[in-house]
């Protein structure tokens, strides 16, 4: 539900989320808030009550678009896009993807009537702390972050479950061709053909790098004994460099 859903096809209408709609994994139906406005203006936002500036959006339109759609025994969830909702983090990700439809309200202008939240929305949803001009681009982000969770969305060799956030740690670094780049190589074990030792490398950097990076994220991540072994050594190499510098 948007008041402007010519956003929407430039992103969608491309790479994964195209081939996951001609597979029939994913359906977006765009709604125009506009249609929905039974007066002879269409008209979709006021001044709001008791002063103050800006403009707010009505709630009959709203109402009369997700009523449209909420049809029937549906309970899907009805979640509006605003910089208030709850943080969208890969646990709300998998949460939302087992649902079988979601209705996306995208929140435009100074806000929205309180009456659209407190009667019609189950949910409110944040992609982070900084303000956008509209919901849209989140609605996009959700929508993105939810279909490559879908069982058969990616192929088995990007398979979600692989993913940073998923196992809890930032990936470590990746190569390709060609070998030598202005000089700079590719890590020699990369190249060695030692599956084993490979896997290991690679395990390493993606701690070396959380480590660096999110440290936060070592406090929820699984990790074996090796694991831990090799991120005290991580902070060793940490206290002698400190202590190279003094
Ligand atoms: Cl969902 N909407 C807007 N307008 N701004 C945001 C946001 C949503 N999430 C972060 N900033």
């Amino acid at each position: 539900m948007t008041l402007f859903p010519e956003m929407f096809p430039g992103y969608l209408n491309n790479s994964i989320l195209k081939r996951a709609q001609e597979a029939g994994h994913l359906q977006v139906f765009l709604h125009n808030i506009r249609d929905f406005a039974r007066d002879k203006h269409h008209i979709t936002d006021e001044p709001p009550y008791g002063g103050g500036g800006g403009m707010v959006l009505k709630p009959e339109p709203i109402f009369a678009a997700v009523e449209s759609v909420l049809v029937g025994d549906n309970q899907s969830p009805v979640i509006l896009l605003t910089p208030q909702g709850r943080l969208f983090t890969q646990q709300v990700v998998q949460d939302l993807s087992a649902e079988k439809q979601l209705i996306l309200i995208c929140g435009r202008y100074e806000g929205i009537d309180e009456r659209v939240r407190q009667h019609l929305v189950t949910d409110e949803i944040s992609i982070g702390d900084y303000v956008l001009t509209g919901g849209e681009l989140a609605a996009m982000v959700v929508v993105d972050a939810v279909t490559r969770q879908i069982p058969g969305v990616l192929g088995a060799e990007g398979a979600a479950h692989q993913d940073s956030f998923a196992t809890g740690l930032l990936e470590g670094p990746h190569f390709t061709r060609p070998e030598q780049f202005r000089g700079w190589s590719v890590p020699a074990v990369l190249r060695s053909g030692h599956e084993v030792q490979i896997l290991r490398w690679k395990r390493h950097q993606a701690l070396r790098r959380t480590w660096q990076r999110r440290p936060d994220l070592l406090l929820t991540a699984e990790l074996s004994e090796e694991d831990k072994q090799f991120l005290a050594t991580l902070a060793v190499e940490q206290t002698v460099a400190n202590d190279q510098e003094e």
